[in-house]
């Protein structure tokens, strides 16, 4: 038999099941046409400053970037007060969150999420040969409880994704400092907050550094992807305590974050406008959508992000295949267990009203 020159884990690795691009479904169904809402991106697009950063550097890209982000770090500080010793910037979280797994995880270790939740977590965590050890939701929400049960000796790492992706619920400021209190010191806490300027609208969602300020035993999570618009630059970024911010820079890509990325997080952080309209239309976008799903009388998830999952009542995968011929993207919820569940993402206004008939055509 051929010896199999593949570190074992990939045999039974699931990968990452991205939206479906534009391109795609434009050339699967012949449209001219694609409004895709199904990866959770900016529909405003970058700020301006950061477009004009990015113009401004492109003729250096012959020199290799600064591999410890400092421009960004120094804005990072500036605006949070952590030093800069207690951040790592990433290839977007998602870099982040693989050096989370190779930071923490030995053969066997586990690490405890929810069921659903941002399907990374799971990926890099087998990729390390770690045990996801995966608790389902209770009644839509995070089972707190018995994710604490289900700590072991084997436990490194606790995953809280706040809001929660696919879900777009939070975990409130009083159930999340509850929870954190009856955390074992030893074992990590991962608190995801990829959709946080979106999230902090609602008054009971907590900001995760007042966590890491009192458990330095804490990683908080966040991108520039979303709300400033750079998930096509990759720029993700992490708060921790100095000693694990050490450990998991020596796992990271040398010159990870390339430099149109770092210059234009940089001047995107400037530009408080953009991310102001960006949170409003995401709301104004998700409000049209829970007007449409309560004049039908169809159950939906309160969003706190930038993307809400909705109850159509119909098979998912099928209404996944009708809405593309109508080139319509969103993500379907059976790839989650939630068969008869969208998570449709936040669009601009004409993308969503658009959206919302083509569902109405197949809906009725
Ligand atoms: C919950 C969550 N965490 C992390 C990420 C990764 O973000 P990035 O695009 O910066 O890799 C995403 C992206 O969709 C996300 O939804």
């Amino acid at each position: 038999m051929a010896k199999n020159i593949f570190r074992k884990e990939l045999a039974t690795l699931n990968a990452y099941v991205p939206g479906k691009p534009i391109e795609k479904v434009m050339e699967e169904y012949g449209l001219k046409e694609v409004v895709k809402l199904a990866s959770n991106e900016n529909p405003l697009g970058p700020s301006k400053l950061a477009i004009e950063a990015i113009i401004e550097e492109a003729s250096n890209v012959n020199i290799y970037p600064d591999p410890s982000v400092d421009i960004v770090k120094e804005k990072l500080f500036k605006k949070h007060g952590i030093p800069k010793e207690q951040m790592i910037l990433g290839n977007g979280g998602e870099e982040i969150i693989k050096m989370i797994a190779m930071t923490f995880l030995n053969e066997g270790d586990e690490a405890i999420m929810a069921d659903p939740t941002f399907s990374l977590y799971d990926i890099t965590v087998s990729h390390m040969g770690g045990v996801s050890v995966k608790i389902p939701l209770n009644d839509f929400q995070q089972d707190l409880d018995v994710m604490l049960n289900a700590i072991s000796e084997k436990t490194k790492l606790m995953y809280i994704c706040n809001p929660n992706n696919p879900i777009g619920n939070i975990l409130t400021k009083e159930v999340l400092d509850d929870f954190v209190s009856k955390l074992p010191e030893e074992v990590v806490l991962v608190l995801d907050e990829a959709y946080f300027e979106y999230a902090s609208k609602n008054d009971e969602y907590p900001d995760g550094l007042d966590v890491l300020k009192r458990r330095p035993n804490t990683i908080v999570l966040r991108t520039f992807a979303k709300v400033a618009g750079l998930a096509g630059l990759r720029i993700g970024y992490a708060f921790s305590s100095e000693e694990i911010i050490n450990e998991m820079a020596k796992t990271k890509g040398v010159f990870n974050v390339n430099r149109l990325a770092q210059v234009a997080a940089a001047a995107s952080m400037d530009d408080t406008e953009h991310i102001k309209n960006t949170v409003e239309l995401s709301y104004q976008s998700l409000g049209y959508m829970m007007n449409y799903f309560d004049s039908k009388g169809l159950k939906y998830i309160q969003p706190n992000a930038n993307f809400i999952f909705a109850d159509t009542g119909m098979d998912s995968k099928q209404t996944f295949i009708e809405l593309q011929k109508k080139g319509m993207i969103m993500r379907p919820g059976f790839i989650w267990g939630y068969d008869t569940w969208v998570r449709i993402s936040s669009g601009n206004m004409a993308d969503t009203e658009k959206f919302i008939a083509a569902l109405d055509e197949i809906i009725r």
